[in-house]
């Protein structure tokens, strides 16, 4: 590991230790992890995805409020770190476009880019995804779930911002979308049984809040 990752470890952790919201450090270890790996697969630069990876969560709105502030700090990090000026654009740039903000729509066109945005929505997959999704709902104060609340399935990014959900429609406003919207193989490959493990585990919710598992 070289010094510069390091340090943006401990960065990283110092921000997001205490996080209860889905986006705590180990969520960050991860997403490196499946970045660094993905990165392997396809011959993509492998400090800038591991760097962007650890810092991906440094300017997200959700957590730190003004992105644009944020990103100015990650900006000078880096410079003070004397990282090449490309790579740090070049991360800046990631970190800036990842999100999901309603629609699937990105602006990112690198293969860095296609390759961070694959690992974080990996673990917004499978057993993990689905962790995270109730942590998530309790953080923000939503209900599990709530069978009055309307199912948005295409939402601008406004109304994905604001919105009223439950962890149960976030399954369908956004998680069983991800898997179409992958950019790599790898990622394709390693999302099928996550998929298929959400879908089964929201056909076992469903049986249950219904009572038609019980008789
Ligand atoms: P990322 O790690 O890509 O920044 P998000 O910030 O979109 O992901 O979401 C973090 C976690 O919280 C994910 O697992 C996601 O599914 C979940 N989550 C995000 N928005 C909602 C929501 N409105 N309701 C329930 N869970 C959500
Ligand atoms: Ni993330």
């Amino acid at each position: 590991m070289s010094n510069i990752t390091a340090e943006a470890e401990i960065w990283a952790k110092e921000k997001l230790g205490g996080d209860s919201s889905g986006h705590d450090w180990w969520h960050i270890e991860r997403v490196r992890r499946l970045a660094l790996r993905l990165a392997a697969a396809t011959g993509a630069n492998a400090f800038v995805c591991e760097m962007a990876a650890l810092l991906h969560d440094l300017a997200d709105e959700k957590l730190f409020g003004d992105e644009e502030s944020c990103l100015r700090d990650i900006r000078s990090w880096l410079a003070e770190r004397n990282v090449a000026e490309s790579d740090a654009e070049h991360i800046v740039d990631i970190i800036a476009n990842l999100g999901f903000k309603g629609g699937g729509r990105s602006g990112l066109t690198t293969l860095e880019g296609r390759v961070v945005q694959d690992a974080d929505r990996l673990d917004a997959l499978g057993a993990v995804g689905i962790a995270r999704t109730f942590a998530y709902s309790g953080w923000k104060g939503q209900p599990m779930h709530d069978p009055s609340l309307p199912i948005r399935t295409s939402m601008t990014a406004e109304e994905y911002r604001t919105g009223k959900s439950s962890a149960y429609n976030h399954f369908h406003e956004k998680l069983l979308k991800l898997k179409e919207l992958l950019n790599t193989d790898e990622a394709r490959r390693i999302a099928e049984d996550r998929h298929r493990y959400m879908e089964s585990f929201l056909r076992r919710f469903e049986a249950e809040w219904n009572g038609t598992d019980a008789w």
